[in-house]
């Protein structure tokens, strides 16, 4: 069965891949030109799932010389989550994740809470003015999120935050968000934003730029047990932080099927090519060519090579988030200058929307 974000029109979702290209061709070329911004919630540690389909993507867009925003959307997970007791915790372990992964804060590369941006998140209160009650209800990936979560009494959070999570792009006029599928609905209606406010408030000189979605190259990562999206929450992720041990005992557990002979084919044979996949991430291989490469050798070797591969990859990594934990002073200071970095920004970029509505006495 389709879901509803299947569903979004296909076209549109067609446009955004060829955007997405042209822009990943000219990043190469004008990097300074664009600016990144991205955001987790701070529901946990993360896992290879996220390391593939996104870390690794921020690491090297920033490596690359872009401009880079990295948002932890503190205020956000309160929409669909009733704990809030490790938010704190949560948000540290996040910022551990990014820099153990090769992220280096500095002038150009700034990690911060969305909550400790008062001026980003006035920007609320215009916002929610451009957009209409029918549009807000209509957002396939917040029906989804509401259906999945079996929530009865939908707090209006829920419904707004895509609202919010336009201002976490406008307020620093984000201008690329590397996102999966999942997310573009909300890219969508932050253009629109963008695009009335200019019109309205600003027609002679726009203030925000509309922002394009980056789409992720690499296919979505399934769980260990072949059959859903890995998540921490479904008890089928392998966290960035475990140890080699637990690694090769979660490896051991995970699903193949009764064919000893290993080929990949990603409609057939799901949980096989999931892990064919993750070996050829880890060794630059094609999945085929692995899928080769062990041909008789069955599930036992493929789970023996997918060990060795992953815990070589995260080796260097996991060290680096070893030391890092030992120093929650410097994960605290590398948030609190992000924070005063992205604060400049947005209260620069709210005088000029306050200006433009005839606020300013
Ligand atoms: N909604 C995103 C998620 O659930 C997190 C997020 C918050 C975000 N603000 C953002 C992503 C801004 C991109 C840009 O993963």
């Amino acid at each position: 069965m389709m879901t509803d974000v299947e569903k979004t029109s296909h076209s549109s979702y067609e446009a955004a891949i060829e955007r997405s290209a042209k822009i990943e061709k000219d990043i190469l070329v004008n990097p300074k030109k664009y600016r990144v911004l991205t955001g987790d919630r701070p529901t946990g540690r993360l896992h290879i799932g996220h390391y593939f389909g996104s870390l690794q993507n921020r690491v090297r867009l920033s490596k690359l010389g872009v401009p880079t925003m990295i948002l932890i959307a503190d205020y956000q997970v309160l929409t669909d989550h009733d704990a809030f007791d490790k938010i704190s915790q949560n948000t540290k372990e996040l910022v551990i994740d990014y820099l153990a992964a090769g992220i280096e804060p500095g002038e150009d590369v700034i990690i911060f809470p969305h909550s400790y941006i008062p001026e980003a998140n006035q920007l609320m209160l215009p916002f929610l003015t451009l957009v209409s009650n029918a549009e807000l209800s209509r957002n396939p990936t917040v029906k989804e999120e509401i259906q999945s979560a079996g929530l009865k009494n939908v707090n209006a959070g829920m419904y707004t935050y895509p609202i919010h999570q336009a201002c976490d792009i406008l307020f620093c006029k984000g201008t690329v968000v590397p996102v999966g599928k999942d997310q573009l609905p909300h890219i969508e209606i932050t253009q629109t934003i963008a695009r009335r406010f200019n019109n309205k408030f600003s027609p002679e000189k726009p203030i925000f730029p509309e922002p394009e979605a980056l789409l992720s190259k690499t296919p979505s990562i399934l769980g260990l047990d072949g059959s859903q999206k890995m998540s921490k929450s479904r008890g089928n992720a392998i966290m960035l932080s475990a140890t080699e041990d637990e690694t090769a005992a979660l490896i051991k557990k995970a699903k193949t099927d009764s064919d000893r002979h290993i080929t990949y084919e990603p409609e057939t044979r799901p949980e096989v090519a999931n892990l064919l996949q993750l070996i050829a991430l880890c060794t630059k291989e094609t999945p085929e060519a692995v899928a080769e490469r062990i041909g008789d050798g069955g599930g036992g070797m493929l789970k023996k090579e997918l060990t060795a591969a992953l815990n070589e990859e995260l080796r260097p990594l996991r060290a680096k988030r070893a030391e890092l934990e030992k120093n929650p002073d410097y994960i605290r200071k590398v948030l609190l200058d992000g924070a005063e970095r992205a604060r400049a920004i947005a209260k620069a970029t709210l005088d000029e929307v306050r200006a433009a509505m005839n606020m300013v006495i």
